[in-house]
């Protein structure tokens, strides 16, 4: 029986891979993408939600949720790394927004619909998920899991010293959700950092023929030269498909129950997540935190993933 998921993102050409793997994939249903503002604005994030899913063309689409700022607005985007458009510059067209739903109601109402069966998958700030939880108070229990991007347990953050990008971008949405009743399971950049994709990435795409193929072929170029000039690194890092793996490929990672929280002040340590590593904790242990993967079994089955995508996704719009 396919795993029942929301995916929550802002597209982000790390989040727009991850979404060419979920939505194709036999082991997952995709009830529902509901963007959310985080490397590019909550109106960038919603149009490229809806282009991505116009440009794959799904078997069955699934319900789109619109994007909008949290309370305390954006203090930092992402497009230097991912492009003025979120997509490396590629400017995808879309049609008339289908869809006029904020994205936390699209949350609540698919959770009251399947009631612990649903896992969503958290690819951005929290800001969504947080207001779905205050919308409805009950939601967090009837949560099937809540799969976060984000965070950093023993390395040092991505946006600041201290902060991982997606709690740095909300983080009083984060604090809120971790302090949240629901089943929890974070995959921080100590995990994700360890998968570098080299240039060969684009060798073992899925052909430029097929939807897939053509729509990586197109975004992820400009991702490589991005991290090239911002960090001399020779390779891009796939956050979000590494924890989407998490959901897929679960046996491939070891997880531990931690005791963890977001910092919301300071100047210096906003959004940092701190974890109580005391020899006795004395805080609470509240999420499944993943301290170490199978790496190149991971990559392994993200390939094989995106190969799949490739073979479901015929010929291309790209084609001229
Ligand atoms: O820190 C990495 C995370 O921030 C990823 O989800 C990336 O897409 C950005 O949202
Ligand atoms: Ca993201």
């Amino acid at each position: 029986m396919p795993k029942k998921v929301i995916l929550d993102l802002d597209p982000g050409i790390d989040d727009a891979m991850a979404l060419c793997m979920a939505l194709f994939d036999p082991r997952l249903d995709v009830l529902a993408v509901t963007a959310v503002g985080g490397n590019v604005s909550p109106q960038i994030a919603t149009r490229n939600v809806q282009a991505l899913i116009e440009q794959l063309d799904p078997p069955r689409w699934p319900r789109v949720g619109v994007a909008s700022y949290a309370d305390t607005g954006l203090p930092v985007d992402g497009r230097h790394l991912h492009g003025i458009d979120g997509l490396g510059g590629v400017h995808l067209d879309v049609a008339e927004l289908r869809t006029r739903h904020p994205s936390e109601k699209i949350i609540c109402d698919e959770i009251r619909a399947n009631p612990e069966e649903v896992t969503i998958i958290a690819l951005g700030p929290l800001t969504n998920i947080a207001r779905a939880f205050q919308r409805d108070p009950e939601l967090p229990s009837l949560v099937g899991r809540l799969a976060i991007s984000g965070g950093t347990v023993a390395v040092p953050g991505n946006v600041t010293p201290a902060a991982e990008f997606n709690f740095y971008c909300d983080p009083e949405s984060a604090r809120a959700v971790l302090r949240s009743p629901c089943t929890k399971t974070l995959v921080p950049l100590d995990v994700t950092n360890r998968v570098v994709m080299s240039l060969d990435l684009l060798n073992q795409l899925p052909p430029e023929t097929t939807k897939v193929g053509g729509l990586l072929h197109q975004i992820l170029p400009p991702a490589f030269r991005a991290y090239r000039q911002q960090f001399g690194l020779e390779g891009i890092h796939v956050h979000d498909s590494v924890t989407l793996m998490a959901v897929m490929n679960p046996e491939l990672f070891t997880a531990k129950e931690m005791a963890g929280d977001v910092e919301t002040r300071g100047d210096l340590t906003m959004g940092a997540t701190v974890f109580d590593r005391r020899r006795v904790p004395a805080w609470r242990f509240n999420l499944e935190v993943a301290v170490d993967m199978q790496k190149d079994d991971v990559v392994r089955e993200l390939l094989a993933s995106l190969a799949n995508s490739g073979r479901r996704t015929g010929r291309n719009r790209f084609e001229v």
